[in-house]
């Protein structure tokens, strides 16, 4: 079954968004294997966000992530990569679509309330990153 990766970024979780969020995904189908409240080490979020290394909001990107706890995420379900990331909403909240999470929820292009893998390679380095394997549940042997 395909999974992603997905976190409620620090302005998401003081915002109390945690449960608004998390309540999309369920009822979209999708489910949860993964979660926890955590605070990112500055090395993590670097290799989170290495691929934005030479951006020049990188060091900004680190700062945010860093500055506050995250809300970290596996889901799983058919299309679930892609599903996810148009229920997010474009990058930049003043492109989302109402209806779409960064829609209803964001207004800056760097407090974007939620991040997500943005393919299945991503998906697999992102939720290898920041989950061990014994915190990704199995339900597929539920009788
Ligand atoms: P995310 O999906 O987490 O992946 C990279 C992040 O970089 C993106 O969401 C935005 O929050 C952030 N980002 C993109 N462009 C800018 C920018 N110009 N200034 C600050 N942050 C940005």
């Amino acid at each position: 079954m395909e999974k992603t990766f997905l976190m409620v970024k620090p302005d998401g979780v003081q915002r109390n968004l945690i449960g608004e969020i998390v309540s999309r995904f369920e009822k979209k189908g999708f489910q949860l294997v993964g979660a926890k409240l955590m605070s990112i080490p500055n090395e993590l979020a670097e290799e989170h966000y290495g691929e934005h290394k030479e951006r020049p909001f990188f060091g900004e990107l680190v700062d945010f992530i860093t500055s506050g706890p995250v809300f970290a995420m596996v889901w799983q379900g058919e299309n679930v990569i892609a599903t996810a990331r148009q229920m997010m909403g474009s990058t930049n909240p003043k492109d989302a679509a109402p209806g779409t999470i960064r829609g209803d929820f964001g207004l800056t292009v760097g407090k974007n309330v939620i991040h997500g893998s943005d393919s299945p390679a991503s998906a697999e380095r992102e939720i290898g990153l920041f989950f061990k394997e014994t915190e990704v549940v199995d339900y597929s042997k539920l009788v």
